[in-house]
């Protein structure tokens, strides 16, 4: 079931990836947003699932689809009480402006688990911080980042000058900047994409050895869910911009925001799936690459129960009468 629902999984992520690509840089984030979210919405629609939305675009009075408690999915009402009761977290495009100004890393994305199996996180900030397999369990995110860097360090084997941290390029996060910089470690910054950036963490090759710092709370689940998957760690604690996020927060039951959520607390299912489709090139994925007839797309789904991640190279073919030459 779960690596059947990784590939069903993954048509959805292709599907978003391909309609939101026709918006490279043309300077709508908005309409490549749309298109993601309908294409997303109009798959899911075709797998034989009874699907809930967790996380999504919003709450339901100000997003038309896939918002919060939406259901989707192939069944008719009457059959969804057969069909597995799957909940889902989107993020139909991480990297809206980055798509719009034809910039690198942007993708679609989900996470898929058993019913309960994701933290229900409300629409606000959490604090950050990503590591991969080899140093998951060696950090923690109440200490200092000059802590952990030498941490990182250590259990990586090299010096902290060997380090590359991401963070997003945000003036709140100056003093961490000037930290890490103190500390010795290379820093990425990013414009917009610290969901991708943590799910690189978890894939040697990728050059980036870390995330810290303050970024989407939607955004933070579904990167738990992957991390729980390729067995890196996400610490989290919420971060508030308003009292009205607050208590929102707090009704949902995240009122402290001292506690640490570990990833297992972010994403606690034991049937979790994962799947990104690039839309523009990035760190860790390819980007939709259009052709005569087609496009060709690049993708990533990991499963946690049964342990697996397939990267998927996929050609979609648009016209079977004038079909592209598929190329390796
Ligand atoms: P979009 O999904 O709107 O493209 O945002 C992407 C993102 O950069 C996330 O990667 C990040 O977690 C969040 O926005 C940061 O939020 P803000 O731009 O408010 O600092």
């Amino acid at each position: 079931m779960e690596q059947m629902l990784a590939l069903e999984m993954v048509r959805v992520t292709e599907a978003a990836a391909i309609a939101s690509a026709r918006f490279m840089g043309r300077g709508e984030k908005d309409g490549a947003d749309r298109a993601a979210v309908e294409a997303m919405r109009r798959a899911m629609d075709e797998i034989e699932f009874a699907g809930r939305i967790v996380i999504g675009e919003g709450e339901r009075d100000k997003a038309p689809m896939l918002y919060i408690g939406e259901k989707v999915g192939r069944r008719e009402e009457d059959e969804r009480r057969d069909a597995p009761e799957v909940d889902i977290a989107v993020d139909p495009l991480e990297g809206t402006n980055l798509v719009a100004s034809g910039q690198a890393g942007a993708i679609t994305v989900l996470a898929a688990s058993e019913k309960g199996g994701l933290v229900n996180a409300p629409d606000t900030y959490l604090e950050k911080l990503c590591v991969g397999p080899v140093v998951a369990g060696k950090v923690d995110i109440r200490d200092s980042p000059t802590d952990n860097l030498r941490r990182i360090a250590e259990a990586l084997g090299r010096r902290v000058n060997d380090i590359t941290v991401v963070i997003l390029d945000r003036p709140r996060h100056d003093a961490l900047i000037a930290e890490v910089r103190e500390a010795g470690a290379r820093i990425k910054l990013i414009s917009d994409g610290d969901l991708s950036a943590a799910i690189s963490c978890a894939v040697s090759g990728t050059g980036v050895h870390a995330v810290m710092g303050i970024g989407g709370a939607p955004e933070g689940v579904i990167t738990a869910a992957a991390l729980r998957c390729l067995g890196g760690e996400i610490q989290a604690r919420f971060r508030y911009r308003s009292d009205e996020e607050r208590a929102r927060g707090a009704r949902m039951g995240h009122g402290d925001e001292d506690r640490v959520y570990s990833t297992e607390e972010l994403a606690s299912g034991e049937n979790i799936v994962f799947a990104a489709t690039g839309v523009t090139a990035g760190d860790l994925l390819q980007g939709v690459r259009f052709f005569g007839g087609g496009a060709r797309t690049h993708s990533l789904t990991t499963t946690y129960r049964t342990k697996q991640v397939r990267f998927i190279d996929t050609v979609h073919m648009f016209d079977r009468d004038s079909p592209p030459r598929v190329r390796l």
